[in-house]
Protein backbone atom coordinates (compact mmCIF):
# COMPACT_ATOMS: atom_id res chain seq x y z
CA UNK A 1 0.00 0.00 0.00
CA UNK A 2 1.22 3.07 -0.66
CA UNK A 3 1.19 6.34 1.63
CA UNK A 4 -0.63 8.27 -0.73
CA UNK A 5 -3.87 6.53 0.40
CA UNK A 6 -5.91 8.59 2.92
CA UNK A 7 -8.99 6.16 2.52
CA UNK A 8 -9.19 2.60 3.57
CA UNK A 9 -12.51 1.03 3.15
CA UNK A 10 -13.21 -2.03 5.26
CA UNK A 11 -15.35 -4.92 3.33
CA UNK A 12 -18.42 -6.46 4.96
CA UNK A 13 -16.55 -9.15 6.59
CA UNK A 14 -14.27 -7.22 8.16
CA UNK A 15 -11.21 -9.01 6.48
CA UNK A 16 -8.51 -7.83 4.69
CA UNK A 17 -8.99 -3.92 4.27
CA UNK A 18 -9.28 -2.38 0.49
CA UNK A 19 -8.05 0.37 -0.88
CA UNK A 20 -10.48 3.34 -2.53
CA UNK A 21 -8.55 6.49 -3.87
CA UNK A 22 -8.73 9.18 -1.84
CA UNK A 23 -12.09 11.40 -1.23
CA UNK A 24 -11.25 14.99 -1.48
CA UNK A 25 -13.60 17.77 -0.63
CA UNK A 26 -14.00 21.19 0.14
CA UNK A 27 -15.26 22.71 2.95
CA UNK A 28 -18.87 20.56 3.71
CA UNK A 29 -20.54 19.37 1.42
CA UNK A 30 -23.77 21.42 0.08
CA UNK A 31 -26.00 18.86 0.36
CA UNK A 32 -25.55 17.36 3.51
CA UNK A 33 -28.79 16.31 5.19
CA UNK A 34 -28.43 16.64 9.14
CA UNK A 35 -31.00 15.04 11.29
CA UNK A 36 -31.19 16.68 13.96
CA UNK A 37 -32.78 19.91 14.66
CA UNK A 38 -29.77 22.41 15.40
CA UNK A 39 -27.96 20.35 13.04
CA UNK A 40 -25.13 22.38 10.84
CA UNK A 41 -25.82 23.93 7.36
CA UNK A 42 -22.26 24.57 5.84
CA UNK A 43 -21.74 27.07 3.23
CA UNK A 44 -21.81 25.33 0.14
CA UNK A 45 -18.50 23.89 -0.44
CA UNK A 46 -16.14 26.61 -0.02
CA UNK A 47 -12.03 26.45 -0.95
CA UNK A 48 -9.86 26.40 1.73
CA UNK A 49 -7.13 29.38 1.48
CA UNK A 50 -4.39 29.64 4.02
CA UNK A 51 -3.22 33.23 4.50
CA UNK A 52 -0.09 34.72 6.57
CA UNK A 53 -1.79 35.46 10.09
CA UNK A 54 -1.73 38.88 9.53
CA UNK A 55 -5.29 41.40 11.24
CA UNK A 56 -7.99 41.48 8.51
CA UNK A 57 -7.86 44.45 7.19
CA UNK A 58 -10.20 47.21 8.39
CA UNK A 59 -11.92 47.74 4.77
CA UNK A 60 -12.49 43.84 3.94
CA UNK A 61 -15.74 42.92 3.79
CA UNK A 62 -16.21 38.74 5.36
CA UNK A 63 -19.11 36.95 6.57
CA UNK A 64 -19.50 37.80 10.35
CA UNK A 65 -18.90 34.57 12.56
CA UNK A 66 -14.96 33.37 13.31
CA UNK A 67 -13.64 30.10 14.20
CA UNK A 68 -10.58 29.51 16.56
CA UNK A 69 -8.82 25.90 17.18
CA UNK A 70 -6.43 26.58 20.25
CA UNK A 71 -3.88 23.59 19.88
CA UNK A 72 -0.41 22.70 21.93
CA UNK A 73 1.29 23.44 18.76
CA UNK A 74 -0.82 25.85 16.35
CA UNK A 75 -3.54 28.27 16.61
CA UNK A 76 -5.57 28.69 13.51
CA UNK A 77 -8.29 31.10 12.75
CA UNK A 78 -11.20 30.68 10.03
CA UNK A 79 -13.40 33.32 8.30
CA UNK A 80 -15.47 32.96 5.76
CA UNK A 81 -14.49 35.64 2.87
CA UNK A 82 -16.83 37.79 0.74
CA UNK A 83 -16.25 35.68 -2.10
CA UNK A 84 -17.15 32.26 -0.36
CA UNK A 85 -13.81 30.99 0.47
CA UNK A 86 -12.49 29.63 4.32
CA UNK A 87 -9.45 32.21 5.03
CA UNK A 88 -7.79 29.80 7.30
CA UNK A 89 -4.46 31.01 9.25
CA UNK A 90 -2.09 29.56 11.22
CA UNK A 91 0.51 30.86 13.91
CA UNK A 92 2.47 28.20 16.34
CA UNK A 93 1.73 28.49 19.83
CA UNK A 94 4.82 29.76 20.65
CA UNK A 95 6.86 32.47 21.83
CA UNK A 96 10.43 33.82 22.68
CA UNK A 97 11.87 36.41 24.84
CA UNK A 98 14.38 38.94 23.08
CA UNK A 99 17.62 39.43 25.55
CA UNK A 100 17.76 42.93 27.01
CA UNK A 101 20.60 43.81 25.26
CA UNK A 102 18.78 43.46 22.07
CA UNK A 103 15.50 45.36 23.19
CA UNK A 104 16.80 48.56 21.11
CA UNK A 105 16.67 46.37 18.07
CA UNK A 106 12.94 46.54 18.24
CA UNK A 107 12.96 48.91 14.51
CA UNK A 108 15.21 46.17 12.54
CA UNK A 109 12.50 43.71 14.24
CA UNK A 110 9.93 45.90 12.63
CA UNK A 111 11.72 46.34 9.07
CA UNK A 112 12.13 42.66 9.17
CA UNK A 113 8.36 41.96 9.80
CA UNK A 114 9.05 39.87 12.65
CA UNK A 115 5.94 39.96 14.51
CA UNK A 116 6.75 41.27 18.47
CA UNK A 117 5.25 42.62 21.41
CA UNK A 118 6.30 44.85 23.90
CA UNK A 119 5.21 42.89 27.42
CA UNK A 120 6.19 44.69 30.99
CA UNK A 121 9.09 45.94 29.14
CA UNK A 122 10.55 42.95 27.99
CA UNK A 123 10.44 42.44 24.07
CA UNK A 124 8.76 38.99 23.14
CA UNK A 125 8.50 37.17 19.16
CA UNK A 126 5.61 35.44 18.57
CA UNK A 127 4.86 32.24 16.56
CA UNK A 128 6.63 31.00 13.80
CA UNK A 129 8.86 33.45 13.86
CA UNK A 130 9.68 32.86 17.72
CA UNK A 131 10.27 29.15 16.30
CA UNK A 132 12.32 30.32 13.64
CA UNK A 133 14.81 32.45 15.97
CA UNK A 134 15.22 29.71 18.00
CA UNK A 135 16.07 27.34 16.01
CA UNK A 136 18.74 29.46 14.55
CA UNK A 137 20.42 30.60 18.15
CA UNK A 138 19.47 26.89 19.14
CA UNK A 139 16.99 27.77 21.94
CA UNK A 140 14.09 26.27 22.87
CA UNK A 141 10.66 28.26 22.46
CA UNK A 142 8.53 28.55 25.08
CA UNK A 143 4.89 26.94 24.89
CA UNK A 144 1.97 28.57 26.22
CA UNK A 145 0.27 25.20 26.21
CA UNK A 146 0.95 21.42 26.99
CA UNK A 147 -0.97 18.38 26.23
CA UNK A 148 -3.89 20.66 24.82
CA UNK A 149 -4.06 22.84 27.85
CA UNK A 150 -2.59 25.95 29.50
CA UNK A 151 0.60 25.25 30.64
CA UNK A 152 1.02 25.03 33.97
CA UNK A 153 4.02 27.55 35.69
CA UNK A 154 4.44 29.30 32.00
CA UNK A 155 4.08 32.68 33.28
CA UNK A 156 3.65 34.41 30.47
CA UNK A 157 1.40 31.95 28.90
CA UNK A 158 -2.30 34.04 29.23
CA UNK A 159 -0.82 37.26 27.69
CA UNK A 160 1.21 35.84 24.93
CA UNK A 161 -1.64 33.48 23.98
CA UNK A 162 -3.94 36.67 23.72
CA UNK A 163 -1.50 38.52 21.17
CA UNK A 164 -1.19 35.26 19.29
CA UNK A 165 -5.14 35.05 19.03
CA UNK A 166 -5.27 39.11 18.24
CA UNK A 167 -3.11 38.24 15.23
CA UNK A 168 -5.13 35.38 14.19
CA UNK A 169 -8.59 36.94 14.52
CA UNK A 170 -8.02 41.08 14.65
CA UNK A 171 -10.91 42.75 16.16
CA UNK A 172 -14.70 41.75 15.91
CA UNK A 173 -16.71 43.24 12.90
CA UNK A 174 -19.50 44.06 15.15
CA UNK A 175 -19.43 43.95 18.83
CA UNK A 176 -20.33 40.69 19.93
CA UNK A 177 -18.98 38.53 17.01
CA UNK A 178 -19.28 35.12 17.44
CA UNK A 179 -15.82 32.83 17.98
CA UNK A 180 -16.12 29.28 18.60
CA UNK A 181 -13.32 27.49 19.72
CA UNK A 182 -12.25 24.01 20.52
CA UNK A 183 -11.62 22.51 24.18
CA UNK A 184 -10.37 19.03 24.27
CA UNK A 185 -12.18 16.55 25.95
CA UNK A 186 -10.93 15.55 29.62
CA UNK A 187 -7.81 13.05 29.91
CA UNK A 188 -8.23 9.51 30.58
CA UNK A 189 -4.92 9.70 31.46
CA UNK A 190 -3.99 13.19 33.07
CA UNK A 191 -5.49 15.73 35.09
CA UNK A 192 -6.32 18.17 33.22
CA UNK A 193 -8.84 21.57 34.28
CA UNK A 194 -10.61 21.87 31.62
CA UNK A 195 -12.70 24.13 33.52
CA UNK A 196 -9.73 26.57 34.24
CA UNK A 197 -8.53 25.81 30.37
CA UNK A 198 -11.85 27.10 28.36
CA UNK A 199 -12.51 29.89 31.22
CA UNK A 200 -8.86 31.67 30.22
CA UNK A 201 -9.74 31.33 26.38
CA UNK A 202 -13.18 32.82 26.83
CA UNK A 203 -11.99 35.53 28.73
CA UNK A 204 -9.55 36.23 26.14
CA UNK A 205 -12.20 36.51 23.49
CA UNK A 206 -14.29 38.47 25.36
CA UNK A 207 -11.66 40.95 26.10
CA UNK A 208 -11.52 41.31 22.57
CA UNK A 209 -14.85 42.13 22.08
CA UNK A 210 -15.95 38.68 20.88
CA UNK A 211 -18.95 36.13 22.07
CA UNK A 212 -17.44 33.13 22.55
CA UNK A 213 -18.79 29.53 22.93
CA UNK A 214 -16.57 26.39 22.97
CA UNK A 215 -17.20 23.53 21.14
CA UNK A 216 -15.26 19.83 21.91
CA UNK A 217 -12.49 19.51 19.09
CA UNK A 218 -13.54 15.52 18.17
CA UNK A 219 -16.71 17.21 17.65
CA UNK A 220 -15.46 19.72 15.95
CA UNK A 221 -14.32 17.18 13.09
CA UNK A 222 -17.31 15.42 13.12
CA UNK A 223 -18.72 18.70 12.45
CA UNK A 224 -16.31 19.33 9.33
CA UNK A 225 -15.75 15.98 7.95
CA UNK A 226 -18.30 14.10 8.44
CA UNK A 227 -21.41 15.83 7.06
CA UNK A 228 -22.24 13.71 4.33
CA UNK A 229 -22.50 10.95 6.92
CA UNK A 230 -25.48 12.98 8.54
CA UNK A 231 -22.74 13.61 10.99
CA UNK A 232 -22.65 10.08 12.48
CA UNK A 233 -19.25 8.28 12.89
CA UNK A 234 -15.68 8.87 14.74
CA UNK A 235 -14.06 12.23 14.43
CA UNK A 236 -10.64 12.18 15.57
CA UNK A 237 -8.12 14.91 15.99
CA UNK A 238 -4.63 13.70 15.88
CA UNK A 239 -2.72 16.68 17.64
CA UNK A 240 0.64 18.22 18.69
CA UNK A 241 -0.24 17.47 22.58
CA UNK A 242 -3.27 14.93 22.46
CA UNK A 243 -5.53 12.74 20.39
CA UNK A 244 -9.46 13.93 20.84
CA UNK A 245 -12.00 11.34 20.06
CA UNK A 246 -15.74 11.99 19.67
CA UNK A 247 -18.48 9.49 18.48
CA UNK A 248 -21.61 11.49 17.81
CA UNK A 249 -25.02 9.98 16.02
CA UNK A 250 -26.88 12.72 14.03
CA UNK A 251 -24.70 15.35 15.38
CA UNK A 252 -24.95 14.41 18.67
CA UNK A 253 -21.89 13.72 20.79
CA UNK A 254 -22.23 10.15 22.34
CA UNK A 255 -18.53 9.52 23.55
CA UNK A 256 -15.86 12.01 24.07
CA UNK A 257 -12.42 12.02 25.65
CA UNK A 258 -8.93 12.25 25.08
CA UNK A 259 -5.31 11.27 25.86
CA UNK A 260 -2.49 13.56 26.78
CA UNK A 261 -0.31 11.89 24.05
CA UNK A 262 -0.02 12.81 20.57
CA UNK A 263 2.89 14.21 17.95
CA UNK A 264 5.14 15.85 21.02
CA UNK A 265 5.02 12.11 22.48
CA UNK A 266 6.13 10.47 19.43
CA UNK A 267 9.11 13.08 19.42
CA UNK A 268 10.05 12.75 22.99
CA UNK A 269 10.02 9.12 22.74
CA UNK A 270 12.36 9.18 19.02
CA UNK A 271 14.39 11.52 20.60
CA UNK A 272 15.14 9.34 23.91
CA UNK A 273 15.59 5.81 22.26
CA UNK A 274 17.86 7.21 19.57
CA UNK A 275 19.73 9.57 21.58
CA UNK A 276 19.15 12.52 19.49
CA UNK A 277 17.62 15.72 20.05
CA UNK A 278 14.06 16.34 20.16
CA UNK A 279 13.68 18.90 17.65
CA UNK A 280 15.88 16.16 15.20
CA UNK A 281 13.27 14.00 16.24
CA UNK A 282 10.39 16.41 14.90
CA UNK A 283 12.39 17.44 11.95
CA UNK A 284 12.73 13.29 10.86
CA UNK A 285 8.94 12.77 11.98
CA UNK A 286 7.57 15.80 9.55
CA UNK A 287 10.35 14.50 6.98
CA UNK A 288 9.15 12.09 4.35
CA UNK A 289 8.54 9.37 6.37
CA UNK A 290 6.21 6.60 5.24
CA UNK A 291 4.88 4.38 8.57
CA UNK A 292 4.44 1.49 5.76
CA UNK A 293 7.82 1.95 5.02
CA UNK A 294 10.48 3.08 7.09
CA UNK A 295 14.04 3.41 5.72
CA UNK A 296 16.47 4.16 8.58
CA UNK A 297 16.33 3.37 12.31
CA UNK A 298 15.34 6.50 13.54
CA UNK A 299 11.77 5.96 11.20
CA UNK A 300 11.02 2.64 13.05
CA UNK A 301 11.38 4.30 15.83
CA UNK A 302 8.71 7.05 14.51
CA UNK A 303 6.63 4.13 13.34
CA UNK A 304 6.72 1.90 16.67
CA UNK A 305 5.51 4.58 18.67
CA UNK A 306 3.12 6.18 15.96
CA UNK A 307 1.39 2.29 15.92
CA UNK A 308 1.63 2.30 20.34
CA UNK A 309 -0.08 5.64 20.41
CA UNK A 310 -2.90 4.64 17.84
CA UNK A 311 -3.21 1.65 19.29
CA UNK A 312 -3.33 2.45 23.01
CA UNK A 313 -6.34 5.23 21.70
CA UNK A 314 -7.89 2.65 19.77
CA UNK A 315 -7.90 0.38 23.34
CA UNK A 316 -9.21 2.92 25.14
CA UNK A 317 -12.04 3.67 22.58
CA UNK A 318 -13.36 0.14 22.45
CA UNK A 319 -13.10 0.43 26.54
CA UNK A 320 -15.15 3.20 26.49
CA UNK A 321 -18.07 1.45 24.20
CA UNK A 322 -18.16 -1.77 26.43
CA UNK A 323 -17.94 1.13 30.14
CA UNK A 324 -20.39 3.59 28.58
CA UNK A 325 -24.10 2.59 29.44
CA UNK A 326 -25.71 5.33 26.81
CA UNK A 327 -24.03 4.50 23.66
CA UNK A 328 -26.39 4.32 20.20
CA UNK A 329 -27.02 1.27 18.48
CA UNK A 330 -24.81 1.40 15.58
CA UNK A 331 -26.75 -1.16 12.60
CA UNK A 332 -24.89 0.56 9.79
CA UNK A 333 -21.10 0.28 9.43
CA UNK A 334 -20.17 4.14 10.56
CA UNK A 335 -16.45 6.13 9.62
CA UNK A 336 -13.76 6.89 11.27
CA UNK A 337 -12.15 10.26 10.04
CA UNK A 338 -8.61 10.77 11.51
CA UNK A 339 -7.47 14.90 11.32
CA UNK A 340 -4.72 17.05 12.99
CA UNK A 341 -1.16 17.38 12.04
CA UNK A 342 0.20 14.41 13.19
CA UNK A 343 -2.30 12.04 10.73
CA UNK A 344 -0.40 14.11 8.14
CA UNK A 345 2.85 11.45 8.11
CA UNK A 346 2.67 8.89 5.29
CA UNK A 347 0.96 5.77 5.97
CA UNK A 348 -1.04 7.02 8.71
CA UNK A 349 -4.94 5.65 7.34
CA UNK A 350 -3.24 2.32 6.41
CA UNK A 351 -1.68 1.46 10.20
CA UNK A 352 -4.84 2.87 11.66
CA UNK A 353 -6.69 0.62 9.79
CA UNK A 354 -4.47 -2.21 11.02
CA UNK A 355 -4.68 -1.19 14.15
CA UNK A 356 -8.21 -0.78 13.92
CA UNK A 357 -8.83 -4.56 12.74
CA UNK A 358 -6.74 -5.72 16.01
CA UNK A 359 -8.74 -4.05 18.77
CA UNK A 360 -12.09 -4.89 16.75
CA UNK A 361 -14.48 -2.37 18.00
CA UNK A 362 -17.96 -3.66 19.39
CA UNK A 363 -20.04 -1.49 16.21
CA UNK A 364 -19.39 -2.03 12.68
CA UNK A 365 -16.88 0.29 11.07
CA UNK A 366 -17.10 0.94 7.08
CA UNK A 367 -13.64 2.94 7.21
CA UNK A 368 -10.98 5.35 7.83
CA UNK A 369 -10.22 8.43 6.14
CA UNK A 370 -8.05 11.49 6.85
CA UNK A 371 -9.82 14.81 6.69
CA UNK A 372 -9.61 16.62 3.60
CA UNK A 373 -7.35 19.42 4.55
CA UNK A 374 -6.76 17.42 7.94
CA UNK A 375 -4.92 20.44 9.76
CA UNK A 376 -7.88 22.68 9.17
CA UNK A 377 -10.46 19.98 10.04
CA UNK A 378 -11.02 21.29 13.70
CA UNK A 379 -10.96 24.78 13.06
CA UNK A 380 -13.42 24.58 10.28
CA UNK A 381 -15.74 22.67 12.38
CA UNK A 382 -15.86 25.36 15.17
CA UNK A 383 -16.64 27.75 12.09
CA UNK A 384 -19.94 26.01 11.38
CA UNK A 385 -21.05 25.85 15.28
CA UNK A 386 -20.18 29.46 15.12
CA UNK A 387 -22.36 30.33 12.30
CA UNK A 388 -25.02 28.31 13.87
CA UNK A 389 -25.23 30.38 16.44
CA UNK A 390 -24.42 33.71 14.98
CA UNK A 391 -26.38 36.65 16.99
CA UNK A 392 -24.22 39.63 17.63
CA UNK A 393 -24.77 40.70 21.53
CA UNK A 394 -24.26 44.16 23.02
CA UNK A 395 -20.94 43.99 24.70
CA UNK A 396 -20.86 44.60 28.45
N1 LIG B 1 3.84 16.16 7.89
C1 LIG B 1 3.78 15.79 9.15
N2 LIG B 1 4.04 14.53 9.53
C2 LIG B 1 3.97 14.16 10.81
N3 LIG B 1 3.64 14.97 11.81
C3 LIG B 1 3.37 16.25 11.50
C4 LIG B 1 3.42 16.74 10.18
N4 LIG B 1 3.09 18.06 10.19
C5 LIG B 1 2.85 18.36 11.48
N5 LIG B 1 3.01 17.29 12.27
C6 LIG B 1 2.86 17.21 13.72
O1 LIG B 1 1.54 17.61 14.05
C7 LIG B 1 1.52 18.10 15.39
C8 LIG B 1 0.70 19.36 15.42
O2 LIG B 1 -0.58 19.07 14.97
P1 LIG B 1 -1.83 20.02 15.27
O3 LIG B 1 -1.56 21.38 14.77
O4 LIG B 1 -3.04 19.33 14.77
O5 LIG B 1 -1.79 20.01 16.86
P2 LIG B 1 -2.53 21.00 17.86
O6 LIG B 1 -3.95 21.14 17.44
O7 LIG B 1 -1.77 22.26 17.98
O8 LIG B 1 -2.39 20.19 19.22
P3 LIG B 1 -3.51 19.58 20.20
O9 LIG B 1 -4.77 19.38 19.43
O10 LIG B 1 -2.92 18.30 20.68
O11 LIG B 1 -3.65 20.58 21.30
C9 LIG B 1 2.98 18.29 15.80
O12 LIG B 1 3.35 17.24 16.68
C10 LIG B 1 3.73 18.18 14.49
O13 LIG B 1 5.04 17.65 14.67
MG1 LIG C 1 -5.69 20.20 17.89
Amino acid sequence: MSAENDNVRFDDGGAAATVAPAQVRNGTPEHAAPAAQSAPAAPAAPRVVFHEASQVGASEKVALGRGLDVGTANLLSVRQGADGDLVVMRERNAFLEIPSQFVGSREMLTKLRVPYVQYKDRLFVLGDAAFNLANMFGNEVRRPMQHGFLAPGEQEAIPMLRFIIHRLLGDPQVEGEDVCFCIPASSIDRDNDTVYHEGIAAGILRKLGYSPRSMNEGHAVVYSSLAEQDFTGIGISCGGGMFNVCVAYKTIPAITFSVARGGDWIDEHVARVMGIPKVRATAIKEGDVNLMDPKTREEEAVVLYYRNLISYVLQNLKQRFQLARDVPQFTDPIEVVVAGGTSLIGGFVEVFAQELKKVQLPIPIAGVRRAEDALSAVVRGCLIAANLSQQPTPKK
